[in-house]
């Protein structure tokens, strides 16, 4: 029997979802999985190397000689790329625009899902992503599926963009944040797509705060 509560996050770019699931773990207390990481972490150290990110062969061949860590801490998620944190690096815009496409690959997804298996593995967590409800967790016991609006998705990286200091043109993010939902929609191997048992909430004009009370409510009807 499991007794375990195993929260599902799933959605497009910048609908909310690691921040929403960041605030959850911490008001339950639970591990936080933020399985975009991983990826990112990859393609950075693909980048680093000039990897083709198009040939698979190479791709795994890399990750499997490749560490990822996740660390929570009170300042947020530490991640470690071979022992070296790597948290703001993998948050680049080169990143951003090259992670579907290493994502896409079906070998380099077995061994990401694999590992983030492992790291759910009978505890108590929230996890969010793109396939953790079809295909990390199925057994999840609450599913979220997180959408909003393309145009607030793209004015919130926008805003997150200005007050870190840094240039932003914002119909730019628009059309990348469209291209990556594309290709994370349309690959053939787990794509992002809302489970059958999946509650979806609209978060275009709703708060963090809100959103997290609504998903709260849906874990306490498992949870007491
Ligand atoms: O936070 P943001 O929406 O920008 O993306 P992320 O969660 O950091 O994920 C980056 C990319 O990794 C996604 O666009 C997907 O291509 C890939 N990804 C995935 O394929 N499967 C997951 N479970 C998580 C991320
Ligand atoms: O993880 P994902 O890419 O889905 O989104 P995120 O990295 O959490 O970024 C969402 C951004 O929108 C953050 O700057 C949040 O402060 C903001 N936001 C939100 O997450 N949820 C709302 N309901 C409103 C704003």
């Amino acid at each position: 029997v499991n007794n375990n509560i195993r929260i599902a996050i799933d959605g497009p770019a910048a609908a909310g979802k690691s921040t929403v699931a960041r605030k959850i773990a911490e008001r339950l207390s639970i591990v936080y999985i933020d399985t975009g990481a991983m990826y990112r972490a990859l393609t950075l150290k693909a980048l680093q190397n000039n990897v083709n990110i198009e040939d698979e062969q190479s791709l795994i061949h890399l990750l499997k000689k490749t560490t990822i860590q996740l660390k929570q801490t009170d300042h947020g998620q530490i991640v470690y790329l071979d022992h070296k944190d790597v948290s703001s690096d993998i948050r680049t815009q080169a990143v951003s625009n090259a992670v579907s496409i290493v994502a896409k690959h079906r070998l380099i997804r077995e061994e990401m899902v694999d590992r983030q298996r492992k790291l759910a593995d009978n505890i108590n967590v929230v996890m969010d992503g793109r396939d953790v409800g079809t295909h990390i967790l199925p057994m999840a016991e609450v599913k979220i599926f997180l959408i909003a609006s393309v145009e607030e998705r793209a004015l919130r990286r926008h805003k997150e963009n200005i007050s870190k200091g840094f240039s932003s043109d914002l119909d730019q993010l628009k059309q990348e944040i469209i291209k990556r939902d594309e290709r994370d929609s349309k690959r053939a191997s787990s794509p992002l797509v809302q489970a059958d048992d999946a509650i979806a909430i609209d978060t275009t004009s709703l708060s963090i705060e809100e959103v997290v009370e609504k998903i709260l409510k849906e874990v306490s009807q498992f949870h007491q």
